[in-house]
């Protein structure tokens, strides 16, 4: 893995009592369409990109890069989960020299109210901090984001600061092994 440090990539398929974790497939190809084009799993991150758009620029394995997680319920996509370098330019950091690891989920409006997003992020945490122990992952998402604000605090993230981008009030939160009991 290069955008996360050492650790292999991609890691075995990581499985959790309702879940499989794993690297993504041409068979998610349509999911992954599903949840771009989804005006509701757009509606704080920057709104739904059109359908037919999609079809032509979505490859035929979508997703496939290190820190992306496809998140499998009984052999289909639900969602996804996204481990990423945070870019220095944007506000919000917890260390001195920027490119914190920055958790992102994804889901599809018929998965959401059943804890899949909880289970699903807790053992991407599980895995990160076996892969970069004692290293911080960060998290930010419009106050307005209710489902997210709360799937945030679920987790044991603890806010740092607020601010505004992209036109809107933006939490910003950090995750450490060190300090959460999981
Ligand atoms: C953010 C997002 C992933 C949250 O999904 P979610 O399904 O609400 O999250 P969770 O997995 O934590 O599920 C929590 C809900 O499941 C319920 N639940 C049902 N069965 C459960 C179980 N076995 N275990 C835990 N929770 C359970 C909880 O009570 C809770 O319900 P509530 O929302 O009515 O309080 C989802 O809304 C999403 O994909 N949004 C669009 C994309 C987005 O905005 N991402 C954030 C960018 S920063």
């Amino acid at each position: 893995m290069t955008e996360l440090g050492p650790a292999a990539w991609p890691p075995a398929p990581i499985r959790t009592e309702r879940l499989v974790l794993r690297e993504s497939e041409a068979r998610d190809r349509a999911a992954f369409i599903e949840l771009f084009a989804s005006p509701e799993v757009g509606a704080y991150i920057g709104g739904a990109r059109p359908r037919d758009e999609l079809e032509r620029a979505v490859p035929e394995v979508p997703g496939r890069r290190p820190g992306l997680f496809v998140i499998d319920l009984d052999g289909a996509m639900i969602g996804m989960i996204t481990l990423d370098r945070r870019d220095a330019e944007r506000p919000g950091h917890v260390r001195p020299n920027a490119g914190e690891a920055e958790l992102g989920y994804m889901f599809l409006p018929q998965a959401w109210g059943c804890g899949y997003a909880t289970e699903a992020c807790a053992a991407a945490l599980d895995w990160f901090t076996d892969a970069l122990p004692g290293e911080p992952v960060v998290l930010s998402t419009q106050t307005a984001n209710d489902r997210a604000m709360r799937l945030a605090a679920k987790l044991g993230f603890t806010e740092v600061e607020r601010f505004e981008e992209y036109g809107a009030e933006q939490w910003f939160g950090v995750w450490s092994s060190v300090t959460s009991s999981g």
